[in-house]
């Protein structure tokens, strides 16, 4: 048996493969699956503003017109959140009762500071981390790219001041500068970033002239992108990385712990295959590293990382080159 424990945001690892945040660690017999199943740590669900609001609006639409006066609002603001809240904390304290492996609780942050407050209950409800899951989509067009990257540091400032747990940042690959606000996010006391997430992708039904959702799941060909900026950041960055978005297999886990990884979170695979195949990635890990002659993952992480290669140039090679000049052999 190989070593196969990491360290991720300080928190200690049994081995790399961390359950991302989604429906399947919603409740508490989802939770339990993905322990099973051999998850090193799990995310929960995000709690969303949103939603929260999405049902305030539904809630309000019932209350006559003259009844909406402020305080009625604000009392239904405030039972709504409650609810949503204390569902969230029991989940958080039923699950730490349940698993013994790390529970990370997590926040879909947006421009509101409100979320300062609920990061100190999920704190107090005993979660081991705290995963921002932050995503501004820039359509406003009165924010300019500058106010829409310092809000990221501005809510980073605000949680990492106010719970002592240790804190990820989920991100996006929007950014004007990647590279670089990714290296100053590193620097902000956080103690993770994962990268990337993935998003909600609206499609067209053309017989029926309406709008669908697509590509709901991730395919194995999107680790690509995230496995590129592992490989340039790893070692350029104060805070510990994970990868997240397509990674479906066990070669995917190598992959990434080559690029610098120090773990990684799965949820499409799981979706499709089920949380025992947790297992058949460690097994396909272990396999690996036995053929290489690797004990532990420190011996091979960030091996093919930006910094150790010979060809740095080839990570930022964007344009297709060789197929362009008439060698079509590497397709
Ligand atoms: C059905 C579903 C629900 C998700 N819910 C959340 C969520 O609540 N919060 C979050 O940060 N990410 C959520 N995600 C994104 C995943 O955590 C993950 O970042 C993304 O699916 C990419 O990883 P994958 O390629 O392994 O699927 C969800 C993904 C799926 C497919």
């Amino acid at each position: 048996m190989k070593d196969l424990s990491t360290k991720f945001m300080g928190l200690s690892l049994k081995n790399p493969i961390i359950a991302g945040s989604s429906g399947l660690s919603s409740s508490l017999a989802g939770i339990k699956k993905l322990e099973e199943g051999g998850a090193g740590a799990i995310v929960l669900k995000s709690i969303f503003e949103e939603e929260i609001f999405y049902e305030m609006d539904d809630l309000m639409k019932n209350v006559p017109e003259t009844s909406r006066y402020m305080e009625r609002f604000d009392y239904h603001d405030l039972v709504l959140k409650g609810e949503n809240l204390a569902k969230y904390t029991t989940l958080i304290k039923e699950a730490k009762q349940a698993v013994k492996i790390p529970i990370v609780a997590s926040i879909n942050c947006s421009y509101t500071y409100e979320w300062t407050d609920y990061a100190k209950r999920l704190e107090s409800a005993g979660a081991d981390a705290l995963e921002l899951n932050m995503f501004f989509l820039p359509t406003d067009q009165k924010r300019s790219a500058e106010e829409v990257e310092r809000a990221y540091f501005m809510v980073v400032e605000k949680i990492v001041a106010t719970v002592s747990i240790p804190v990820s940042l989920k991100i996006s690959y929007y950014f004007t500068c990647l590279g670089q606000t990714i290296q100053k996010l590193s620097r902000q006391g956080i103690a993770g970033l994962v990268l990337f997430n993935r998003f909600y992708s609206p499609d067209f039904d053309i017989e029926n002239l309406k709008v669908t959702p697509t590509n709901i799941l991730s395919s194995p060909s999107d680790l690509t992108m995230s496995l590129r900026w592992m490989a340039m950041m790893s070692q350029k960055v104060e805070c510990d990385l994970a990868a997240s978005t397509g990674v479906h297999d066990g070669a995917a886990v190598i992959k990434q712990l080559l690029a610098g990884a120090q773990a990684v979170q799965v949820v499409s695979t799981l979706y499709k295959n089920g949380p025992t195949y947790i297992q058949t990635m460690l097994n396909e890990l272990q396999e690996w590293m036995t053929r290489h002659g690797y004990e532990k993952l420190q011996d091979f992480r960030g091996k093919m990382s930006q910094d150790k290669s010979v060809d740095p140039a080839i990570y930022e090679r964007v344009q297709f080159m060789k197929y362009f000049s008439g060698q079509k052999d590497i397709l």
